[in-house]
């Protein structure tokens, strides 16, 4: 039999993580060449570098026998540790009924797009994962650039949202932020806020990266800022090192009934609920208490050492710029001082840095600025400075905590030394660009 897929299966374009791993697939292979047994310098791909807290796979374990299917929103306990995580960690009052959890925060952003009325709103640099999601539900949507601080500028969500004509308009904030590593400091989100209610704009707050803040202090939820227009969402994957359990969650604004009602009725055709076992083992990692707070300092401080490295040794390479982060594990380096160079070597667009990066001999891993919705030709990329043993640095870590400045390269160049190689790879690349050398060697048989 041949089967036929849906036509509106066929034209669903391949959305951004599948692409990067067949772009990988594609254009690198294990080089033969003796000086490039490394394999692949891997600044690509966004994952927490460490290990599941102990207390998520011991909770886990136990709750192996929990074979029965739970309710549509999920457990009442994982619903009130929910609540009490977000209450302590970032002082917002998120009640248990609010709580809906699903599969990760991507599905249920997905969900909510699916129920939520009026164009999307999508500020730029973004996360590759919305973008498909958008078009696969051929919701209208608008790009709104960030400005040169890499946030958004209330002015212009004003002056765009006056364009819009439909009666409720949906902003996808994600704070702290997938590129760039930056955070939207209260001022921000109350003005974003304020322009929010003027305009009648709902807010989808992925605050994913919000246990990353490097200065807990530093994060605000848009949940305690603009409390009945914002969806939050978060979930075990970047904090707790847990993507491949799939549990995220979304907190409705106040005075939803109605919608949670629909919401309800999407999740149950289409999921009935998260994994009964892995609902258990959630609730150990969102119950606050000093194993977890423990967890989280020490995968914070070593972010922020990974951060100040990577960010320090991009930007003394010649014409490059990046974002100093304040959360998460990336930045966003800046390549266009060099676009004189790269286009004598043929590279005009970010897909072209990112395919002459991964070739022979330079076998580095970037995602390019065209997947996080720029411009073709912003000459930026995504550097996700994760290619580390995360456990092995952790059990460092807790043994000798790095004080000074000395003792933080250093731990950062022990721990991370594929991280420190490729960077020094980049900067090997971008000579070559400027030496006019850049033409790929051919690869010794
Ligand atoms: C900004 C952002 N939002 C959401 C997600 C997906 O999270 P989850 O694993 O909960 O679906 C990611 C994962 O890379 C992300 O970077």
């Amino acid at each position: 039999m041949r089967f036929v897929a849906d036509q509106q299966v066929e034209d669903i374009e391949m959305p951004e993580n599948l692409k990067l791993n067949t772009f990988l697939q594609e254009f690198h292979s294990d080089c033969p060449a003796p000086e490039c047994r490394f394999g692949l310098y891997g600044f690509a791909f966004g994952q927490s570098p460490f290990h599941v807290p102990a207390p998520v796979r011991e909770a886990l374990c136990a709750a192996a026998g929990a074979g029965s299917y739970a309710a549509v929103p999920g457990i009442p306990e994982l619903r009130e540790a929910i609540s009490r995580y977000n209450r302590h960690y970032f002082g917002f009052d998120a009640a248990p009924e609010r709580v809906y959890v699903g599969p990760g925060t991507k599905e249920l952003m997905f969900n909510l797009l699916e129920i939520l009325h009026g164009t999307v709103i999508l500020p730029t640099p973004a996360w590759l994962g919305y973008l498909p999601q958008i078009r696969y539900l051929k919701k209208n949507f608008h790009m709104l650039p960030a400005r040169a601080s890499g946030r958004i500028h209330p002015g212009d969500l004003r002056r765009l949202a006056l364009r819009l004509h439909d009666r409720q308009k949906i902003l996808i904030l994600n704070n702290p932020n997938n590129p760039t590593g930056l955070i939207y400091g209260r001022r921000d989100l109350e003005e974003i806020a304020a322009v929010c209610r003027e305009q009648n704009i709902a807010v989808i707050s992925d605050e994913i990266y919000a246990q990353t803040a490097f200065d807990p202090g530093a994060f605000t939820s848009m949940g305690r800022i603009y409390p009945e227009g914002t969806f939050v969402t978060n979930g075990l994957s970047k904090s707790h090192a847990a993507g491949g359990y799939r549990l995220g969650y979304v907190v409705f604004p106040h005075h939803a009934q109605a919608l949670r009602a629909q919401f309800k009725k999407i999740l149950a055709t289409e999921y009935t609920a998260v994994s009964t076992p892995v609902q258990h083992a959630a609730v150990a990692g969102f119950e606050p208490g000093p194993k977890m707070d423990e967890y989280f300092a020490t995968a914070r401080a070593i972010h922020r050492i990974m951060a100040e490295y990577t960010h320090r040794e991009l930007c003394s390479i010649d014409g490059v710029r990046a974002t100093r982060p304040e959360a998460t594990f990336y930045l966003l380096a800046d390549f266009n001082a060099l676009s004189g160079d790269l286009a004598r070597a043929g590279i005009t667009t970010s897909q072209q840095l990112s395919e002459a990066l991964i070739v022979h001999p330079y076998h580095t891993a970037i995602v390019g600025g065209d997947s996080l919705v720029l411009e073709r030709t912003d000459l930026s990329a995504r550097i996700a400075y994760v290619d580390y043993d995360g456990e092995a640095a952790f059990a460092r870590y807790a043994e000798a905590p790095p004080r000074t400045a000395h003792e933080r390269t250093e731990f950062a160049e022990r721990c991370a030394p594929r991280v420190a190689a490729g960077i020094r790879m980049m900067a090997r690349f971008l000579a070559d660009a400027r030496a006019g050398r850049l033409a790929p060697e051919p690869i010794p048989a």
